[in-house]
């Protein structure tokens, strides 16, 4: 087969797993002494936010820490947050498959008894064919109080947490997107983590969530105590020896290699953006002639990787309030990044009238936060984007 056979290695998408992860070996190697350590202990630690913009590889990374927790033997299981359902519905959906397999291993009259029964007291049911449903009485708790769900959630939690002790295993559940769920709910899911680490006797339950930038914002405002309750992990951009590894490992390993100038051109083009990495790489693949990925190839891929971008920017601009667009207008025109008190002063507005603008752009992952009162845009050729655009 000819090195211009090869399948394409590159994959840029949402929560495709690339073929290298590159530049999370801190995390994941903190990640491991953890997995380690729960079962040993018996209890699970504070639990995880991964915060990070809009496809910097936060979906990647949780399924990676789902693998090695299998590969170790714990039970794992997944949810994304979001409407239309509760996190308890979400939560209980996904925990029904890894325990339906664990109850056909499981002693009579062990502790998954009661997990099911914690199930069955929410009403849900399994029919004869095996299919999940959920009782009208599930509901979100009233606006303020939420105090159901929390307690839903905690017994649950704490259910599944005895079951696995007393089977010697753990538990990984990751909620991805939770900034997607109402407030209500995350409040929920605080005052359930913060009550399981309170229990008598500790569960050894290990709990990751992602979001945009903003989670720990989001969770801080849901509950007074949940900067102490959570540990939170920032993920930016790889660095560049990072961003290079990521497109040099998959082509060398096809027999591939890129050219000096050429990686320093996707790098330097890319941002270290995960998403935009794969996407260069993908383009680039596709118009080299030969075994070697030449520095014009990697200029056309950056070409087409940008073009390709604009798409989501033009999706992310519409969707964009009136004042919400003034604010972006006057970020881009300051190159992309900027004070507050310099933007402020380009709309001719008070600074402090800005914070509601600023906020609601942090959570949809528009903006990000760049330090003391700055803000910048998280992705490359934004800025480009919205000069045109307007
Ligand atoms: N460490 C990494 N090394 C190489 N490629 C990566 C890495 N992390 C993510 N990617 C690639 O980047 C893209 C985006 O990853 P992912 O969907 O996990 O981002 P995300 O942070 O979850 O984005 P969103 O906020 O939109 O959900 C995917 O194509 C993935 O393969
Ligand atoms: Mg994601």
């Amino acid at each position: 087969m000819s090195v211009l056979d090869a399948t394409n290695p590159y994959r840029p998408g949402a929560g495709l797993a690339p073929p290298v992860l590159a530049g999370r070996d801190a995390l994941l190697e903190e990640f491991d002494t953890l997995l380690a350590e729960v079962p040993r202990t018996g209890e699970g630690q504070r639990p995880w936010a991964v915060a990070g913009a809009r496809g910097v590889g936060k979906t990647v990374l949780l399924l990676e820490m789902l693998q090695r927790a299998h590969d170790a033997g714990w039970t794992t299981a997944r949810l994304e947050a979001g409407p239309p359902d509760s996190l308890v519905e979400s939560l209980t959906r996904a925990l029904y498959i890894p325990l339906r397999q664990a109850a056909g291993r499981a002693r009579p009259g062990s502790a998954l008894r009661r997990v099911l029964a914690v199930f069955s007291a929410l009403r849900v049911t399994v029919d004869s064919a095996g299919t999940l449903s959920f009782g009208v009485d599930v509901e979100p708790p009233a606006e303020d109080t939420g105090a159901d769900l929390g307690t839903d959630l905690h017994h649950l939690l704490h259910a599944l947490g005895e079951w696995a002790r007393a089977e010697g295993t753990a538990v990984l559940l990751t909620i991805d997107e939770l900034d997607a769920a109402p407030q209500a709910e995350i409040a929920a899911l605080n005052r359930a983590l913060h009550r399981l680490g309170q229990d008598d006797l500790p569960v050894p339950v290990h709990v990751v969530a992602a979001g945009q930038a903003a989670l720990p914002g989001t969770l801080a405002r849901a509950t007074a105590y949940a900067e102490r309750l959570w540990a939170f992990h920032h993920i930016g951009p790889l660095d560049d020896d990072a961003a290079a590894h990521a497109l040099r490992a998959p082509a060398a390993h096809l027999r591939v290699s890129w050219e000096e100038g050429a990686v320093d051109l996707a790098v330097r083009s890319s941002w270290g953006v995960p998403f935009l990495l794969q996407s260069i790489g993908r383009f680039a693949w596709q118009l080299r002639t030969g075994a070697v990925i030449t520095r014009d190839d990697a200029a056309a891929a950056v070409e087409l990787a940008l073009a390709d971008a604009r798409g989501l920017f033009a999706a992310r601009w519409e969707q964009l309030t009136q004042a919400q667009q003034f604010f972006v207008g006057a970020l881009a025109d300051a190159g992309g990044e900027a004070d507050l008190g310099d933007l402020a002063a380009a709309l001719g507005r008070a600074p402090g009238r800005l914070g509601r603008v600023r906020s609601d752009l942090v959570a949809r992952g528009v903006v990000e936060p760049a330090g003391r009162g700055r803000v910048r845009f998280p992705l490359p050729g934004f800025a480009e984007y919205v000069r045109a655009a307007r």
